[in-house]
């Protein structure tokens, strides 16, 4: 079981941090590439270094290293996630765009038809953000915004980020507790 994660840099960078401490504890292998503002964003955003971060992966990728695994769609996973998505990243892999290794990981994801999830981070949103997005879900991407609920009585920002992240394990069928469901205390 291995997922390959993207953290780009839009707000909201802990969605990614606790992404990988979640996938830590359910065993799942990670493979993470973080582009340079993702990293700029866990000094502005976090108390965190960005080798804290890495650390928390089973694998680190440079994001301008072509010949990782990650650029080839014959490297397996279950998929790809990432989060925050960053509108600049969102329209790189709207375009097939791919000259970083985070937009040819996605590249590849989609092409081998696995499950790609985006979590954009951007408010409001333009048409040019907006047509990406429509694009990519017509690919079968799952557009899966950082737009946390609230029905579940969220007690702090932890809870919201883990509603999110909570959101993203669920498309990949893998179970977890990080929020409460709607009307199923059972
Ligand atoms: C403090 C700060 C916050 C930002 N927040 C966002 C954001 O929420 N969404 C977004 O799309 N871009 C945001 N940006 C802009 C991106 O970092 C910028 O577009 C960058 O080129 C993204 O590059 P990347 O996709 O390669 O990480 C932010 C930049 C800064 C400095």
């Amino acid at each position: 079981m291995r997922l390959i994660v993207g953290l780009s840099g839009a707000s909201g960078i802990m969605y990614g941090i606790r992404m990988l401490e979640v996938l830590h504890d359910l065993d799942i292998e990670t493979d993470l590439v973080m582009t340079s503002m993702a990293t700029k964003m866990v000094e502005i955003e976090t108390n965190r270094s960005c080798e804290q971060v890495k650390g928390l992966a089973t694998r680190c990728h440079n994001n301008n290293d072509f010949t990782s695994v990650l650029a080839s769609g014959g490297y397996r996973s279950m998929g790809m996630v990432v989060l925050p998505c960053s509108m600049k990243t969102l329209a790189g892999i709207a375009c097939g765009f791919a000259d970083n290794l985070l937009l040819r990981a996605a590249d590849c994801t989609l092409k081998e038809r696995r499950t790609l999830v985006l979590v954009p981070r951007e408010t409001p949103l333009n048409v040019i953000q907006l047509k990406n997005m429509l694009t990519l879900a017509e690919s079968g991407v799952t557009i899966l915004p950082a737009a946390p609920g609230f029905y579940h009585r969220p007690k702090n920002l932890d809870d919201l980020v883990d509603h999110i992240v909570g959101k993203t394990l669920d498309i990949f069928g893998l179970d977890h507790h990080l929020y409460r469901r709607w009307r199923q205390d059972f």
